[in-house]
């Protein structure tokens, strides 16, 4: 259960890191803002951001109204508790379809050249559109499918090898979600043995910790100019470390394509494929400075929000024996005991769904999404 707490914890440090704007340069007092409650001299309502923010905003939203204004420190956020709202902000006004600065997201994540945190604009639109062609799209779901169930596979084997022990239940679905997704993204698992795998290893957990540091200097103006924890200035040699790990990881599969082609069928083989390929039409010319960012941004994005999604749905069938049992029986009905179940079988689970659904709902592994900001008026805002 430690694992659960330290699980909400970092959920929560995200929401909070999510929650940040880099408004600081807003001239308060300009524009009429919404209702919210009072907060203190400097801190503002800091203080109010308990574990479980986005409860209370819920809960502030029920006094305030589904649009209300919260001040953390010297930053202003619009908290939108409204699909009507949200979509209006982000579908019409497409000005808010950027993203604040934070320490994390300059430092870490290429001075916000990368995907989720480059301005609105048509680097914003190229990026996007690449993923939604050639990561998310169905064909592309379709084509990855044997390297998922390849690792679901591995790690159901390794389960019912040690059925008689104890095992880490976090940790292994932890390393099979890292293990999926890094070999989507480069071809390549992070939890392995060998020394090449350690420093995968090393490098990617050093990620997920710097890119959910809070900075308490991104929030309280008068401390932007110290860097108090030493953290903007490990974030600076983080970044270069990964950089030149990255770069390498290009150049190995550089020497690996001149002869196969995208042998791989990674995404990384597949933006080299489109960096070679330049000329043709709307993309604008991909380079390695457009590779990375949005490499590092899938690691970033995909991996804890799928292994804390699944541990969440575990909890919870572990704490209800009779939903546990109802599952079972489905599966054993649809699938059996002679094979394991595919990704395939899916449609014909309606009950394994609606727990997934259901996970998705009680333990939103983000539930404050990610933060908006707009130029034009230089709030931030979230949904
Ligand atoms: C259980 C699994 C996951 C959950 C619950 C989840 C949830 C979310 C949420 C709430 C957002 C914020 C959307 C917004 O505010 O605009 C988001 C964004 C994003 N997610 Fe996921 N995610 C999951 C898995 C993944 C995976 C596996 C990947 C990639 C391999 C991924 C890549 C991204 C990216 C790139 C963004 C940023 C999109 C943008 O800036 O336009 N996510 N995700
Ligand atoms: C929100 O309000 C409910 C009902 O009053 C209360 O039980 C809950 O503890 C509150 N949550 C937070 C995080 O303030
Ligand atoms: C499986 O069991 C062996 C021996 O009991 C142990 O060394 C190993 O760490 C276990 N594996 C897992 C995944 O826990």
């Amino acid at each position: 259960m430690a694992l659960i707490g330290a699980v909400i914890l970092l959920s929560f440090l995200v929401s909070v890191l999510l929650l940040r704007g880099s408004v600081q340069r807003s001239r308060r007092g300009h524009l009429p803002l919404p209702p919210g409650p009072k907060g203190w001299p400097v801190l503002g309502n800091l203080l109010q951001v308990g574990p479980n923010f986005h409860q209370t905003l819920y809960n502030l939203s029920k006094i305030h109204g589904p649009i209300l204004h919260l001040r953390l420190g010297s930053v202003d956020f619009i908290i939108v508790n409204s699909k009507a709202a949200a979509e209006t902000m982000l579908r019409i006004d497409l000005k808010f379809s950027s993203r604040p600065r934070t320490s994390a997201t300059y430092h870490v994540s290429y001075k916000q050249q990368d995907m989720v945190f480059t301005p609105y604009g048509p680097r914003w639109r190229m990026l996007r559109k690449l993923c939604a062609v050639h990561l998310f799209s169905n064909k592309a779901m379709e084509h990855l499918r044997p390297i998922r169930e390849d690792e679901v596979t591995r790690l159901v084997q390794k389960l019912s090898r040690n059925s008689s022990s104890l095992v880490d239940l976090s940790k292994e679905i932890h390393a099979c979600a890292t293990n999926a997704i890094s070999r989507v993204l480069v071809g390549r698992r992070v939890f392995e043995a060998g020394d090449k795998a350690q420093e995968f290893k090393g490098m990617i957990e050093e990620l997920m910790i710097l890119a959910s540091s809070i900075n308490i200097g991104d929030f309280i103006d008068v401390l932007r100019w110290f860097d108090l924890h030493g953290l903007v200035a490990k974030m600076k040699k983080f970044h270069q470390r990964f950089d030149n790990f990255l770069e390498r990881l290009i150049e190995e599969h550089r020497a690996g394509l001149t002869e196969t082609g995208s042998a791989n069928g990674d995404m990384l083989s597949i933006l080299i494929d489109l960096a070679n390929s330049q000329g043709n039409g709307d993309v604008v010319a991909l380079t390695d400075a457009d590779i990375k960012p949005l490499l590092q941004n899938m690691f970033i994005a995909g991996t804890e929000t799928s292994s804390n999604t699944v541990e969440f749905a575990i909890v919870e069938l572990i704490r209800q024996p009779e939903l546990l049992a109802r599952a079972q029986q489905e599966m054993d009905a649809v699938v059996g005991r002679g094979r394991l179940v595919t990704e395939g079988d899916l449609h014909n689970l309606p009950f394994l769904q609606a727990v997934v659904k259901e996970t998705f709902r009680c333990h939103p592994v983000a539930p404050l999404s990610l933060p908006a900001w707009s130029p034009r008026t230089s709030r931030s805002m979230a949904i």
